[in-house]
């Protein structure tokens, strides 16, 4: 049973480093690792400053190897290389033998900002499935009548003997016309779990789409830099759904840079670190996609609502981009996030599970 130590603690929720009596790293469980972004191979046997870094706790390891009370560091810091900082609390603890010489210590690290991502993730969920209702219920009431109207107009527009009224007639067709598109773009809130997982080569997906960008008048002048991880796996995916996503990330990258002219930078990782619960307990690492753009940003007092349906601060935006989008990839079991600065740019970042094709 004892044997099985290391994998019951990368069961754990918490992250657990463990150090010997000298200060060096003995191991380190899978959540360590990922606030961490080490492993224990690559740190076993390095002296714990070097492991805590700039996040400091190797302080209170010190201390407690000296014969210190355990004690707790509240809401620490971690400064990470690929993503935004993590808050934790680092609860250290004395490992000591039956005679009460100290063998070690040991790291607790509770990630503060994981809570609030996956209460912010359940939000999200939510919202989407209650949106679906409101698609549904909008779809019902608002369809039937548009075509009655479109038909009307259409034997109006006919029978009218003068240009004006033809020009009417014509004017109401377009305009019920736009409305239909709108609702069909809506209705896809309603249709759950209606993505078809095919294997798919991200890397072409993503080239289809700068693709279409390119021919685009809107993306003729931007110059675009792809960063594609080579070692990107095809993965099950909605192809169709996924180019829709990241249509809708790059025409707003796009659409944020002043006279059009800027760099949108897209980058793919794959991320072993960062895990995705598929149900039935299998966690399966993710694939991150990353749009960078050095545009307008989003002031902070946008920046809660962007996703919410029909929120747009363009004269010709729908404001449904981003809410499909987030759609489209939380079917997926993914998610989206925007993080921005106002006045320097800002990042979509979709993560993707990692569904291997067979
Ligand atoms: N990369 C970005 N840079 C700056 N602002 C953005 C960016 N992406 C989204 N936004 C803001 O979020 C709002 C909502 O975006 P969303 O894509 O949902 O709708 P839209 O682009 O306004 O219209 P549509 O996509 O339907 O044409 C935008 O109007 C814009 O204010
Ligand atoms: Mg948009």
């Amino acid at each position: 049973m004892l044997r099985r130590v290391p994998q019951i603690l990368d069961a754990l929720l918490d992250g657990v480093v463990v150090v010997d009596a000298t200060g060096r790293v003995a191991h380190l469980n899978a959540e360590a690792s990922r606030i961490l972004e080490t492993s224990t191979e690559a740190v076993s046997g390095r002296p714990i400053e070097q492991v805590a870094g700039a996040s400091g706790f190797g302080k209170a390891v010190r201390s407690v190897l000296a014969g210190g009370a355990a004690c707790v560091e509240h809401e620490i810091r971690v400064p990470r290389r690929f993503q935004g900082d993590l808050l934790v609390d680092a609860a250290v603890a004395p490992l000591s033998a039956e005679d009460g010489t100290i063998e070690g210590a040991v790291v607790g690290l509770s990630d503060l900002t994981r809570g609030a991502a996956l209460r912010e993730f359940d939000r999200e969920r939510a919202g989407v499935a209650a949106l679906g209702q409101i698609a549904s219920g909008i779809a019902h009431e608002v369809r039937n009548p548009l075509g009655g109207i479109r038909g009307a107009a259409e034997i109006l527009g006919k029978r009218s003997a003068n240009e004006r009224d033809r020009a009417a007639a014509d004017l109401i067709l377009r305009e019920v016309d736009r409305i239909a598109a709108l609702l069909d773009d809506f209705l896809v809130f309603g249709r759950a779990g209606e993505i078809k997982l095919a294997p798919v080569n991200l890397h072409r997906v993503l080239d289809d789409v700068l693709d279409l960008l390119a021919v685009d008048p809107l993306g003729a002048r931007a110059h675009v830099e792809r960063s594609f991880d080579p070692s990107i796996p095809e993965l099950m995916a909605d192809g169709d759904r996924l180019v829709q996503v990241f249509l809708n990330l790059g025409r707003n990258a796009l659409e944020a840079m002043p006279d059009r002219e800027g760099k949108l930078v897209i980058t793919t990782r794959l991320r072993l670190d960062h895990r995705i619960d598929l149900g039935g307990g299998e966690r399966v690492p993710t694939v991150g996609v990353d749009f960078d753009d050095d545009g307008c940003g989003i002031p902070e007092s946008a920046r809660e609502r962007i996703a919410t349906p029909f929120f747009t601060t363009k004269s010709h935006g729908t404001g449904l981009g981003l809410s499909l989008a987030r759609h489209f990839v939380v079917q997926h079991g993914g998610t989206l996030t925007i993080e921005s600065r106002e006045g320097r740019g800002t990042r979509a970042r979709v993560s993707l599970p990692l569904r291997r094709a067979p």
